[in-house]
């Protein structure tokens, strides 16, 4: 039996054809509101069911319910209040009980909505609950606080999906689930990333792959940092690793169009979510998972779980302590696996990587398998070109 979605059911908010003509033209009288590529990334991921059971946008009393008790309403799991924020002259034209259309960052009609609630709230509150601090200098604090302050909520349908760079990649969850039953997989683990596959990723997804029928290697291409790698370049680099160290068979490369919040625990339960509705069965949670900074303990994004029901979630977690090469051992470990101290671990801060790949330098084969670092030198040397 595939793994029921979050909430019972996969939602599906993508209008039919003949839904979508309808709407278009019902669009032309209505309000029309401009949002970013960040909302743009939310509508998607609602109306493909990456948030089930999200219908839309959350109202007030649901995000208090998400912010302390971290569940939808009883019984579901929750983390991080999805909500569309509008500048307060854009609220001023907008009453509830009425539809608006939504405009993307590219300029497309990509959306109906039923404005059910308009409603503002403490922020303040809200930063601290996801982010666990009120630090502009954290980027998901910043970026919530740069938005809108007055949040519409309501149901959305969706006029197009958003199609993003390596949209062939792209599979929906009722695609992953398609793909996970042809193979016959019961047991899949899915791995998020943000990054290249470095060798303490690859070992983690090993681990587990040992105790799965499959590994979904999922990065997140929503939007993400200015720092953080881009994606084509992350993509190459999946490639090279797909073709050269993990076996084809057990193995599929799928992206999640979702934005990265830097919200470390609270992040690492809503990815654990999002790929159950995806169809898998368990999810890889490392070392700071969704950290920025020193905003996390290394291993907060693992406690979280504790508060979280696990029949609820229903997704199994699978927890991996800081994983490095153990010159000792001569092979990669962790601190439960390998004897030895620190002076025997290869391990490199994204600092330092970042400062090597800078000078031309490949980073050891014990941290970067060299197919990999040479696709990051390669990309290093282009962006100094362009600087
Ligand atoms: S994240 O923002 O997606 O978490 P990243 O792509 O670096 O960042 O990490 C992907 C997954 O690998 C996360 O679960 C993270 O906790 C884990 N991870 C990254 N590096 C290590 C490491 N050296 N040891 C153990 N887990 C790690």
């Amino acid at each position: 039996m595939p793994i029921t979605p979050h909430g019972g059911a996969l939602v599906n908010r993508l209008a039919s054809e003949a839904e979508r003509a309808s709407l278009l033209e019902e669009s032309k009288q209505l309000p029309h509101i401009a949002v970013d590529a960040y909302a743009a990334f939310d509508i998607d991921g609602i109306a493909k069911g990456l948030f089930s059971p999200l219908t839309g946008f959350m109202d007030a009393a649901e995000t208090e319910r998400v912010l302390d008790t971290m569940t939808l309403r009883p019984g579901v799991p929750w983390t991080i209040p999805i909500l569309l924020p509008v500048s307060a002259d854009t609220a001023a034209g907008i009453e509830p009980g009425g539809k608006i259309a939504l405009d993307d960052d590219r300029g497309v009609t990509v959306a109906v909505m039923q404005v059910n609630e308009k409603f503002q709230f403490d922020r303040n509150h809200l930063v601290q609950q996801v982010y666990r601090t009120t630090d502009t200098n954290h980027p998901g604090v910043a970026y919530t606080l740069s938005r809108g302050d007055v949040y519409l909520a309501g149901p959305i349908t969706a006029l197009e999906a958003r199609t993003v760079e390596h949209e062939h990649y792209n599979l929906t969850p009722e695609a992953t689930r398609a793909a996970f039953a042809e193979r016959g997989w019961r047991r899949i683990v899915a791995f998020q990333t943000r990054n290249p596959i470095h060798r303490a990723h690859e070992y983690l997804t090993k681990c587990a792959l040992e105790i799965c029928d499959g590994l979904l290697i999922h990065p997140l291409m929503g939007a993400t940092k200015s720092d953080d790698i881009p994606g084509d370049v992350r993509m190459k680099c999946y490639h090279a690793l797909l073709e050269n160290y993990y076996p084809k068979e057990h193995v599929m490369l799928s992206i999640m169009p979702v934005n990265m919040r830097y919200a470390g625990p609270r992040e690492a339960v809503m990815h654990a979510i999002i790929r159950k509705n995806y169809g898998c069965t368990h999810f890889i949670v490392g070392r700071d998972h969704a950290g920025v900074g020193n905003y996390y303990g290394s291993y907060d994004a693992h406690y979280i779980f504790d508060e979280i029901d696990p029949v609820a979630l229903g997704i199994t977690p699978l927890f991996f302590e800081h994983a490095f090469y153990s010159r000792r051992t001569n092979e990669m470990a962790t601190k439960k696996t390998c004897p030895g101290t620190d002076a025997d671990h290869v391990f490199l801060s994204g600092t330092k990587v970042r400062e090597m790949l800078a000078r031309g330098e490949a980073p050891p084969p014990e941290f970067t398998r060299p197919e990999v670092a040479e696709i990051l030198i390669a990309w290093a040397a282009a962006d100094r070109q362009t600087a």
